[in-house]
């Protein structure tokens, strides 16, 4: 969506705007008499949204805007197009700025722009800012990838999910922001599609589940309101990957929560909304670009050849849940679709990278909750699809140091893999990482927590930290080992909070399995 034609103003623009740019930090910097600016008038505060950017290359970065001055309310943008200019700079200040452009904020598209620059400097931090008529956009931050054949350096990723809006504010931001990540990783339910509770910490918008996509538009905008996850997407890199709440509580497919509710018509529209307003929300590609209820999201990305980072979808080629644990080892179940499978199989063997991280919505390893004989599992995490599970596990022992990054349980849950949990004994094959909730479940009694949840660890060995604090996890790699830090807040029901390392973790390259430090 770059390149578009040029402007009356373009010319002058770029002669004149450089010194413009480096002079002024908070000035309205369109100049002055453009027919294009005047034949679009805008509302004050277009920019209400921010600023993001996402999926780092070597050689490139997505930029992100939305252009929606009365955000709650279908965005209140005239129903034009409107040309959005965008430049990035080597600094803060735009005194070396190396690509400037226009981008088209369409209607069809909520007025979002993604602009997908190319012919950057790997591993280089770049600022960069928006404008259009005549407002000025917050300067975002972010960085691109190493150079593919960089074996090296150190690659610190943030690792996010769940932000329930009504269950309390988004305070670990604001820590994450102080440790200031390379790139963010955000593995699911990064709005919540439920109906607005009086009785919330803060309410959702709206009066009732988003359906249509300006439902779906007037959510998302809410989130990005949250002004701790404004400034972390303005000031970092985010991957990002959609779980169940995007859509609706625990679909698979094309198949709702409710079928008996809503009709394959029905839901299939709904799909093509949810997946429309999160392309539109998101710092991703335009490869993203939904095609009615369906949306490209897995995909890979290298870090040189430190890391290469595996991001699944989990939602849109499963089976239906199962609903017994019979069900869960029937063999036919899929939680990847064959192609997914073959791709994420052909990234692993095939990988030059030291550490193959697997971004997950839902969690790897066994949650056995039945004290004693017997298993008993959640069916829509990869516990109800077992046999693809367990032949996922037995491929990573042939893998150097497979990681899992997973979201979906608003607990810590830090893991060995193993080639098969119903024996102890088997193989550890790789480690897990469940990055706990951003808010979602609020503030919990730990105590109450481990009274409830320690009695199953004696059915799960492969356990090494369980926690049910708000927060996020923070990974420094690096070619001998990855050191992770489970990062949590005080509370969420205030707009801010302290924060501290609860525990410190570390994986050895090549040797499988995760230890307390
Ligand atoms: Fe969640």
């Amino acid at each position: 969506m770059t390149g578009a034609a040029p402007q009356p103003d373009r010319r002058r623009l770029l002669t004149a705007g450089a010194a413009v740019l480096g002079a002024a930090a908070s000035a309205q910097l369109w100049l002055p008499g453009t027919a294009r600016a005047a034949a679009t008038p805008l509302p004050d505060g277009v920019f209400t949204l921010g600023v993001a950017s996402g999926d780092p290359l070597p050689d490139g970065v997505v930029l992100w805007t939305r252009l929606a001055p009365d955000p709650l309310n279908g965005g209140g943008m005239p129903d034009t197009t409107v040309p959005v200019e965008w430049e990035l700079a080597e600094d803060g200040r735009f005194g070396r700025t190396v690509r400037r452009g226009t981008a088209q904020a369409r209607p069809e598209f909520g007025h979002s722009v993604h602009v997908d620059v190319r012919g950057l400097r790997p591993d280089r931090r770049y600022w960069y800012r928006f404008r259009a008529g005549g407002q000025l956009s917050p300067t975002g931050r972010t960085r691109t990838a190493p150079h593919p054949h960089r074996r090296g350096g150190a690659l610190r990723v943030a690792l996010a999910s769940c932000q329930n809006w009504q269950h309390g504010y988004f305070t670990p931001y604001a820590d994450m922001l102080a440790q200031d990540p390379d790139v963010v990783l955000f593995v699911g339910d990064y709005i919540y599609e439920s109906t607005p509770s009086a009785t919330a910490v803060r309410r959702h918008e709206g009066i009732g589940e988003p359906y249509t996509l300006a439902e779906y538009r007037n959510r998302y905008a809410q989130y990005r309101t949250d002004p701790g996850l404004a400034a972390m997407h303005a000031n970092a890199p985010w991957v990002v990957t959609f779980d169940d709440h995007e859509v609706d509580n625990d679909y698979a497919g094309e198949v709702p929560q409710d079928p008996g509710k809503q009709s394959h018509d029905a839901f299939t529209a709904r799909l093509a909304a949810a997946y429309r307003a999160y392309y539109e929300h998101m710092p991703v590609r335009a490869t993203a670009v939904p095609d009615g209820p369906h949306i490209q999201m897995y995909r890979r990305l290298d870090f040189g050849r430190l890391a290469r980072l595996n991001v699944l979808d989990t939602r849109q080629f499963r089976s239906d849940q199962a609903t017994s644990p019979a069900g869960a080892e029937d063999p036919s179940l899929t939680m990847l679709g064959a192609a997914q499978k073959r791709w994420l199989l052909d990234g692993l063997h095939g990988s030059p990278a030291r550490w193959n991280l697997v971004a997950s919505q839902i969690m790897m390893a066994e949650t056995d909750l039945l004290p004693g004989d017997g298993k008993l599992w959640y069916y829509d995490a990869w516990d109800g699809y077992q046999a693809e599970r367990n032949a996922l596990l037995r491929e990573f022992a042939g893998v150097r140091n497979p990681v899992v990054l997973s979201g979906d349980r608003h607990l810590t849950m830090i893991s060995d893999l193993r080639e098969d949990f119903a024996d102890p004994g088997s193989a550890v094959v790789g480690a897990e990482f469940v990055g706990t909730s951003v808010s979602s479940n609020g503030d919990q009694d730990q105590a109450a927590f481990h009274a409830q949840w320690d009695p199953l660890k004696a059915d799960n060995p492969h356990w090494k930290v369980i926690d049910a604090h708000r927060g996020y996890h923070l990974f420094d790699i690096g070619r001998s080992h990855l050191d992770a830090q489970v990062r949590i807040v005080d509370t969420v029901l205030t707009p801010r909070s302290g924060a501290r390392t609860l525990a410190r973790l570390r994986v050895e390259s090549d040797e499988p399995g995760v230890r307390t430090v």
